[in-house]
Order: structure tokens, then sequence, then C-alpha cells
């Protein structure tokens, strides 16, 4: 591989120079036959993933859980859930990952934790010391405590037989959150993060980071909210000390990556974290791009609409609001020190079918992952983007796994705010988590090669055309595509250092880019939609361009005022 480009005036940092991999584990490769990814699965993989080239491994929670949020309900913080394997299996993969030189981040749930976790059991007992562990409240049995709904649907609260009193999950009734007031609570974290660490992991993806603090005495939401109680259980007014305890205590003792998933969060509430230096937070998973995406519907059902905007998530609508895309992502490259550079990842649809297009399938992947592996912050690619894997269809409540869209399903049945499932089939095929987690499409083997027993979840039905197999050898493929631009990337490092600055803001079409270091510029040009677009005369000097990226073939060898192909994406050094 070319060396770096040696500039010393760039902070640099290991997790800046990254190419993050997300796995979802259930969802990745199953090495035993029982339907359900592992961790010996991921171990069969380490040479694909080597040979994708990407630098870190963000593996979502595999420790010994009920499964309800499949895993993200934590039983027990030290040890491996049968279904992926053994605490030996782990250790395997980590120096297995280790010896290619790629990093593994480990997903650290704070927020809760599985009902079924020793500390609630002791809570609930109300054991000596162990009362305050999570948000207990006294209080009629029909009668919770406050107006709070769960980010999953329906009240945030479930009233317990054994202590006679209410419990707070502001997810899953199985997930009670953790009452970090409580300082014990936050010694035992603490210990966990440590344990950890002590390990051999290269950092942590912190889950849920916003909600850990709640505003004082738990007052009623504004009803007019969704969910009720959002801005009381968002930012709570102890997280910053929270997020310091804990790295002043143990993070900063380590050189471990950090991204903080932050729902409900504005840009500036991000730059907080990001840009102060003593809460450990290096990046920050904020949402406010996603919401651009190309399929709006909502869970919002009051006003009489159905939530569907009339278009099939599966199907072609394409396009997204690109000028208003353009300018949230380039709010977040000015306000925040460093990004987290993402558009998917195990909660939300596929990339292709959100923000690009299904008939457009191959260049619109790639166009997405030049934007991903040309952008300011470390880029994250989740599971199967590198194929272009997109939508499936769900067409009843029981195709379904993910509890989010379930419970909101059923709590919108049981309201009777709908009738049937057919009323919610349009948000549910816009929204609903499993389009991401049906499994990896390795090959054009039944149930995609992911398993030789029955998938969890069904294989999406294009895997015989799209699948790692059949795009292995081709040179136009989505995969190669992402092979080149991973490489690209680790060759240039004003594509990861440089300044952004955007130019033809307000083009409905194009998205065009320069990154500026000491040494190089590089110009990225995409044309972002479904029909052919004609770049404006770009504002930099592009007539002894080299092109050093594209999608797609005769990419123009001077941009300004040259017309790209629908989804073709451009990169050049200037
Ligand atoms: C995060 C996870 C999501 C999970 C939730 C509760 O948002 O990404 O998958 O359901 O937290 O832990």
């Amino acid at each position: 591989m070319t060396p770096r480009t040696a500039d010393a005036a760039f902070d640099r940092q290991w997790w800046k120079e990254a190419i993050v991999y997300q796995i979802y584990p259930r969802s990745f490769n199953d090495s035993d036959g029982d339907g359900i990814g592992d961790l010996r699965g991921i171990v069969e993989k380490v040479d694909y993933l080597d040979d994708l080239g990407v630098d870190v491994v963000w593996l979502c929670p595999v420790y010994d859980s009920p499964m309800a949020d499949n895993g993200y309900d934590i039983r027990d913080f030290r040890s491996i859930a049968d279904t992926y394997g053994s605490v030996d299996d782990w250790e395997r993969l980590r120096d297995v990952l280790h010896e290619r030189g790629i990093r593994l981040v480990m997903d650290l749930v704070l927020n809760h934790t599985s009902d079924e976790h020793e500390w609630f059991r002791r809570s609930r007992r109300e054991e000596d010391g162990y009362a305050d562990y999570y948000h207990w409240r006294e209080g009629e049995p029909d009668e919770p405590p406050n107006n709070w709904e769960s980010i999953f649907g329906g009240p945030a609260w479930s009233y317990d037989e054994a202590r006679g009193e209410w419990y707070l999950h502001l997810f899953d009734e199985k997930q009670p959150d953790l009452n970090w007031r409580t300082p014990a609570v936050r010694e035992e974290m603490k210990a966990v993060v440590e344990w950890w660490l002590e390990r051999g992991i290269d950092g942590f993806r912190m889950d849920a980071v916003s909600h850990m603090s709640k505003t004082d005495g738990l007052p009623d939401g504004d009803p007019s909210n969704s969910p009720v109680g959002a801005e009381h259980y968002s930012h709570g007014p102890r997280l910053e000390s929270y997020l310091a305890e804990l790295n002043a205590d143990v993070l900063s003792a380590y050189d471990a990556m950090t991204v903080a998933e932050m729902g409900m969060t504005t840009v500036d509430q991000a730059a907080d974290y990001v840009n102060a230096a003593d809460n450990g937070i290096h990046m920050v998973f904020q949402f406010d791009h996603l919401d651009v995406g190309g399929h709006t519907e909502d869970w919002e059902f009051d006003d009489g609409t159905d939530g569907s905007d009339g278009d099939d998530a599966g199907s072609d609508a394409g396009g997204i609001d690109l000028p208003e895309f353009k300018r949230v992502v380039t709010e977040k490259q000015r306000e925040l020190d460093w990004d987290a550079i993402f558009l998917g990842n195990h909660d939300v649809p596929r990339i292709v079918s959100q923000f690009g297009t299904n008939s457009y399938r191959e260049r619109s992947a790639t166009l997405l992952g030049t934007f991903l592996l040309t952008m300011r912050g470390t880029p994250y690619i989740y599971q199967g983007e590198e194929i272009g894997m997109t939508n499936t269809e769900f067409e009843s409540l029981d195709a379904l796994d993910d509890p989010k869209t379930v419970g909101r399903v059923e709590a919108l049945l049981e309201d009777g705010v709908v009738d049937s499932f057919e009323e919610v089939a349009g948000v549910v095929n816009a929204r609903s988590r499993d389009h991401a987690r049906t499994p990896m499409q390795w090959s054009d083997d039944p149930h995609a090669g992911f398993t030789g027993g029955e998938p969890w979840l069904p294989a999406n039905e294009n895997y015989p055309a799209v699948n790692v197999g059949v795009q292995r050898s081709g040179e136009e493929s989505v995969l190669a595509g992402y092979r080149r631009l991973i490489d690209l990337r680790q060759r240039f490092d004003v594509l990861v250092y440089g300044d952004y600055e955007l130019l033809a803001p307000d083009h409905e079409q194009v998205y065009a880019y320069v990154r500026t270091g000491n040494a190089e510029t590089v110009l990225v040009v995409l044309n972002w939609s479904a029909s052919p677009a004609h770049v404006p005369d770009l504002d930099v000097a592009t007539d002894d361009a080299d092109l050093l990226f594209a999608n797609a073939a005769d990419a123009p060898a001077d941009p300004s005022g040259a017309t790209l192909q629908p989804y073709g994406a451009t990169v050049y050094l200037l």
C-alpha cells in the first residue's frame, strides 16, 4: 500500500484514521446451523473483513441475555450469550482480528440492563444496597407514576408485583433503566468498562447515552411530545458529570476509542460532548441527517393520516431533499470537531432503499459508499452496505421480530388508533429495524449462505443476485467499489483530516465538496439523483484534475460543466 502522505500539522489519532465495520452478530454468519449468527461464524469471515480493508470491528452486544432486544438487554455484562458461543470463542475472535491489525470495539449498554440481571433481581427484593439501583416509584397498580412513554411504544413504566412498585424502562419492559444517581451503580458500570478494557478491547460504542440522566423528580411530560416525556429523559442534568466521571476514573487510562449513540439530540448538544475534552467522547452518532432520507413516513397517526407517503419502502421512490441533506451534513461538519460518518446501522432501514434507489441499486450503493468514505470524520460501514443490500417487504405482524416495531404496532392496535396491520404497513415497511437485520448475503446458496439451518429472520429474496460470492470477482461490483474507496481513503490523508467545504449548496441533484489538506486538495462530485445531472461551474480549478475514483464508465476528466450519469460518483485530485 502507498504510504500515507505525511503532514505533521494534523491532530493524528488512530480512531480518526480508522474505517469501522459494524457487525450485528445475530445476522452475520451462523457456524453451527441453529439459524442464528455466532462468534465462530464471525471468525470464519475475518479474512473477508481483512480483504475489504476495514480497520475496526464494532460488535453489537454478544453478552449473556434473554434476547428481548437481541442482546441490548444484558443479563451478565461479563459473559457471552450461549447462542453466540463462549468466552473462548470471543477471545479467539479478538486475537484473530488483532493478528490482522483489525481492532475490536464492543457495545456498551450503560442506560439499562435486562430485568433478569442479578442487580434487578436483588433490587426488586430490596436487598441491602440494591434498592435504588433502578428507578422505582410507589403507586396503585393501575396508575403509572407519570405519563412518560417508552421509545418502544406504550407506557415507560411497568408494575412489579414482587416489590409492589413501578419501575421505569425507556425501552422494552425487560430493559429496566439503571439509576445512575446511585453511586454504587456508577461504580459497578466503571468496573464493567475496566473489565473489558483489561481484556484487550480497543474501545466502546456507547448505547443510548443521551438517556442516562433524567429530570429530577421525574415530572410529567408535555402530552403533545412523541414519545411523551422525552424532554425529561434526554440530556438530563447529570449526564455530563456521569460521563466525565467514567472518563476520569477509567477510560482516560486507556487508548480506547469511544462513540456515543445520542438519539433525541441536536447538533449543538452533540458538539457539547464531542468538542469538550473531559468527558472522553470522541464522536457521537447524531441522527439529523437520517431524517432527510427519502421515506418520511412517521408513527404519527393521531391526525387521521395513515402514516404513509404512498410509497412502498422497497419501491423506487428514490430521491432525497438533497439541498436539505447537504445543509444538515454541512452543519455537522462545521459544528463538530470530529464526526461519526454513517447512513445506516442495525436500527434503521437499508441505506440504498433510504438514500438511493433500487433501480440504480449498484450505482447508488457505491455513491453512498463514496460519500461515507470521503467525508471528514470516522466512517462506519454497516454489514451488507458494501454489497448494496436493500430493504425487504413485511406483509404481516408475524413477519416482524423487532420489538420496537412490534411494540408500536401493538400499541396502535390496542389503543384503537388503527384496526389492522394493513393500515400501518406503510410506516412499518419504511421504518422497521428488521430491514437491517435480515441475514448477511454471502452466496446464492439457500438462505444466502448465512446458515445451514432455518434463519431466525428470512433472507431478503434478492440474495441470488445480491451476494458476496457474485461480487467478489466482478471488477464493477459494489464490493469492488467499496474496496477501492477504502483503499483510497487509506492512501490520502486529506480524506481523513482535510477541511470540508460545500460547493453549489442549492443544487438539487449534485452534491459537490472539496477536502483541503496542507499538501493536497480532493474534489468529490456526486450526482445524487436518478437522472443525468449537469454539473455547474464549480468554484475550484478543475481543468487539471486527476480522476481518483468513479463508479460509472465515461466519468468526465473535468467535472465542471460536464454531465454525470444517474447516481454517478467521482473523486478528483486537484
Ligand atoms: C440503541 C440500540 C438499539 C436498542 C436500544 C436499546 O438505540 O442501537 O438497537 O434497541 O439502544 O438498548
